[in-house]
This record gives structure tokens, sequence and C-alpha cells, in this order.
């Protein structure tokens, strides 16, 4: 990565559908279970507000919120492996629950798994307090993971 491309200020607009080729690349460097583009492309069709981060043009990250009812949950928060750890996880969400309030949401929640110690940290940096456990939710090397449900009340 060019350091003109690290210095190139991060810019945040919603997903398109010519931006899932780029997006499914991101998701598959980043998680051992990525969605399918047609989990995108339903997201996208649902209306979810589906939004992309850029940096010097690459497509470096997203988020999906679903929102009803006063209700919000985080369906994804993702950054491309070679973009974490420099604050775009954490920019990400402040977007999306300054998205979720402007929705009229009350409480957002997300599931995590308790072996993603990178989500855990951003979700309890931001104010996430765990309220629950669903016991083997994900799929997982050996068997299933269970999936931590965390809670944010606007
Ligand atoms: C989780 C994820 C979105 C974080 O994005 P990121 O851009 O790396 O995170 P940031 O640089 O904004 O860091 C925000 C906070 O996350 C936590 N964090 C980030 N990297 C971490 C690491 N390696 N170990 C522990 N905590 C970490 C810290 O609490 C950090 O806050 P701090 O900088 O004040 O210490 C990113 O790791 C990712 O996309 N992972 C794969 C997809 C995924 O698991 N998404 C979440 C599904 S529930």
């Amino acid at each position: 990565m060019s350091a003109q491309l690290q210095d190139a200020p991060l810019s945040l607009a919603p997903m398109e559908l010519a931006d899932l080729d780029a997006v499914i690349l991101v998701e598959r460097a980043a998680y051992p279970y990525p969605w399918t583009r047609g989990n995108f492309r339903d997201c996208l069709d649902s209306g979810y507000r589906c939004w992309v981060a850029r940096q010097g043009g690459a497509l470096v990250g997203y988020s999906i919120l679903m929102a009803a009812a006063g209700e919000g949950h985080v369906l994804n928060c993702c950054v491309a492996p070679e973009w974490q750890g420099r604050g775009h996880g954490r920019t990400l969400m402040l977007d999306l629950m300054d998205a979720a309030r402007h929705h009229g949401v009350e409480c957002l929640f997300l599931e995590v798994r308790p072996s993603n110690l990178q989500a855990l940290g951003l979700y309890a940096g931001l104010g996430f307090e765990t309220v629950g456990l669903r016991r083997n939710y994900y799929p997982a090397d050996q068997g299933r993971e269970d999936a931590i449900i965390m809670r944010f009340c606007l």
C-alpha cells in the first residue's frame, strides 16, 4: 500500500450494486465464514442502510444496519485486513450509530463471536454492553461457536 493511499482521507458513501465485487473481496479476506454476494444484494434490495468506506479510491470497509420499529441491528461491520487498526472500524460504527439515531432507533443490537477480540474491543469501547448469549450460533472449525449479544441504547 503506497504512502499516498495511506494518507488519503476516508470517505463514507452508500453502497451500490457496482461496489459488490470489491465488497465480496473484502468480506472473503476478513471473515472465516463470509457472507455471499446474495446476502449483500438482499440487504440492498431490502433497503437496509449499507454504506462503504473508501480511502484513496480503495474500498476499505462497510457497515450494514437494519432498523425498524425503534430497534436496530448491526448486520455487518467490516474493515479489510490490510486497513485494520487505523480507526476505520470505529469510524464506520460511529457513523452507523448516528444513522440509527436519525432512524429513530432506541436500542441497537449486534452479535459477535466470543473469539473475535478485535470486534469485542471495538464494541465495548463504543459503550455496547453484553446482554445475552446465543448458544451454537455460528459455524466454526470444530462444531459451532456461541454468539455474544450486545446492546447500545441511544
Ligand atoms: C472488528 C473490526 C471491524 C475493527 O476494525 P478496525 O478498523 O481494525 O478497528 P479500529 O482501528 O477502529 O479500532 C477500534 C477498536 O477496536 C479494538 N481493536 C482493534 N484492533 C484490535 C486488536 N487487534 N485487538 C484487540 N482490540 C482491537 C480496540 O478496542 C480499538 O480501539 P483503540 O484503538 O482505542 O484501542 C475489524 O477487525 C474487522 O473488520 N474484522 C473482521 C470482520 C469482523 O469480525 N467484523 C465484526 C463482526 S461482529
